[in-house]
């Protein structure tokens, strides 16, 4: 009996499919012809299912190995969670893999994995915890027994985020019994190293605690992404033991063992190590993250974008672009948001979850969170606008002006210092520095509405709820608590005293 079965218990895991996979099983994949891939020198022979159909064409399914916590992060919250780009690195595999169609996604949780499960929750896929982690071929085991037989399996790392489905694919398309993913890396310290054969075929993987000093020198790693028939892992990984430094059940032994029995491992040798790095703590995580931004940044100025520094944008979410498009340096985009044709974003401004319409401008310095900003507006600097902030075209929302929940209509203006929340302001008004919407009443919030052409002058209170019809003027340092009728002018404020000659204190000695 191998040492395996001293688990068998957990070997079948702890299954909890959901009630529907998409892909439906359909997916054709590892076109395995029978002879014409084998390099000379490997002796493998044709299975009777492929001398039967002559091309094997089974759906594959997916397994994530995902239950370790990442005690190099130094963090309570598990390694697969923490963020590339906004989004979960571990969301990053998920959405890479269903590119490539896969029958099935498994993935293998730690106990703690409930945190995980919910962050990321989607019902196509089948999560399997693993209860303790006695390694990574002691986590494929326990998802292996959910899988089809007969069905290719591709194993990915959680903590390998960034390999994208063309790479997969193209592992999957190598057709061995055994497809392995590797990499070249100026420096592989505390990777699996690749052994090769003096014919260049791969021997097996040596983790770093257990390399010669010869193997320590080889520069060719594993990514820990490798793909073979389910059955194949399962016969494999019944023969690893933990007889290395580690003492885990090491997933890597399988490329070992599948080579000692003749049966064909081949490479698809990775060509950016950027793609398909391992995240083990921080430094890593900041590396990758550099890495997503940049070719996020890349398929920004495909779109149409020009951006004044490709290394000083950050978007964590999901931006879109119209055409000549430009975003200057320091700006970190959040959740969705488009700009539009002929935006211009101008350096240090955080904007998320809006849409900017064509030619509108955001000036330096500005915050826009949950707004609408229609066509050919101005916005800043230092303009802050906040969730329920539309602006009709046309609109200037100047420096020091804060806009919540408010609807501008086209062509009004608030240069300066102003403060619009719960309101609905018509076309072409003109909101003079030092405006507040007085929405609150320690209570309660209220709406101020406020007609087209009014002119409210400067350091002006609009003590809501309060009405101010089309027309009117507001005079400089009102505190308006009644409603403004059409085309009036309102005061209200203190008449100006004035005493003549007055005598001015003067220090007394
Ligand atoms: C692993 C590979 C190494 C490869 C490197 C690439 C092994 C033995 N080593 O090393 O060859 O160069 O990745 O980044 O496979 N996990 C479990 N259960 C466990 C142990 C690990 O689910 O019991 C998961 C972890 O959550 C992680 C992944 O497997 O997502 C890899 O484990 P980790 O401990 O990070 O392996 P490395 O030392 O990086
Ligand atoms: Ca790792």
């Amino acid at each position: 009996m191998s040492p395996f079965f001293a688990f068998s218990p957990l070997r079948s895991g702890v299954t909890d499919f959901g009630a529907s996979f998409s892909g439906g099983g359909v997916a054709r994949v590892g076109q395995r012809t029978a002879f014409g891939w084998l390099p000379a020198g490997v002796n493998s022979s044709p299975r009777i299912s492929d001398v039967a159909s002559g091309i094997r064409n089974m759906a594959l399914e997916i397994i994530i190995l995902a239950a370790g916590m990442g005690k190099r992060m130094q963090s309570d919250l598990p390694k697969v969670l923490h963020p590339i780009g906004g989004k979960p690195m571990l969301q990053h595999l998920i959405d890479n893999t269903r590119q490539v169609n896969a029958a099935r996604i498994h993935i293998v949780i730690g106990t703690g994995g409930e945190q995980v499960r919910s962050a990321l929750a989607a019902d196509d896929i089948n999560w399997v915890i693993q209860s303790e982690q006695l390694g990574t071929g002691h986590a494929a085991l326990q998802a292996l027994p959910a899988c089809d037989p007969a069905n290719d399996v591709l194993i990915l790392l959680g903590d390998a985020p960034l390999v994208q489905s063309g790479t997969m694919r193209s592992l999957l398309d190598l057709g061995a019994d055994l497809a392995l993913l590797t990499v070249r890396v100026p420096d592989p310290t505390g990777y699996g190293r690749i052994t090769r054969a003096d014919n260049g075929t791969v021997r097996s993987i040596v983790e770093q605690g257990d390399v010669t000093e010869q193997e320590n020198l080889i520069d060719e790693i594993n990514t820990g992404v490798m793909a073979a028939r389910a059955s194949d892992f399962l016969r494999w990984l019944d023969d690893v033991t933990p007889d290395n430094a580690q003492r885990e059940y090491q997933l890597t032994d399988v490329v070992r063992i599948a080579a000692a029995g003749g049966e064909s491992v081949q490479s698809f040798v990775a060509a950016d190590p950027a793609e398909v790095a391992g995240v083990n703590d921080r430094v890593k995580l900041a590396e990758s993250e550099r890495v997503f931004q940049r070719w996020v940044a890349r398929d920004l100025m495909l779109a149409g974008a020009s951006l004044a520094d490709p290394a000083r944008i950050d978007v964590r979410g999901k931006l879109t672009v119209g055409r000549d498009v430009e975003i200057d340096v320091n700006c970190v985009f959040e959740g969705e948001v488009h700009l539009a044709s002929g935006v211009r974003v101008m350096a240090n401004c955080c904007i998320s979850d809006s849409s900017i319409g064509e030619g509108s401008v955001v000036k330096p310095n500005s915050v826009v969170d949950g707004a609408v900003v229609e066509s050919g507006c101005s916005v800043g600097p230092f303009a802050r606008l906040r969730p329920g902030a539309h602006l009709e075209d046309q609109v200037a929302i100047g420096n020091f002006v804060e806009v919540k929940k408010s609807h501008v209509g086209r062509g009004t203006k608030a240069s300066h210092l102003a403060y619009l929340g719960d309101a609905t302001i018509g076309r072409d008004v003109n909101i003079g520095a030092g405006t507040i919407t007085c929405n609150y009443d320690g209570v309660n919030k209220h709406p101020t509405t406020i007609g087209d052409d009014v002119f409210v002058g400067t350091n002006t209170s609009l003590v809501a709820p309060v009405t101010i019809s089309d027309g009117s003027t507001i005079a400089a340092g009102s505190t308006i608590t009644r409603n403004v009728a059409e085309n009036a002018l309102a005061l209200g404020r203190a008449r100006q005293v004035q005493k003549s000659n007055w005598p001015r204190p003067v220090k007394k000695s």
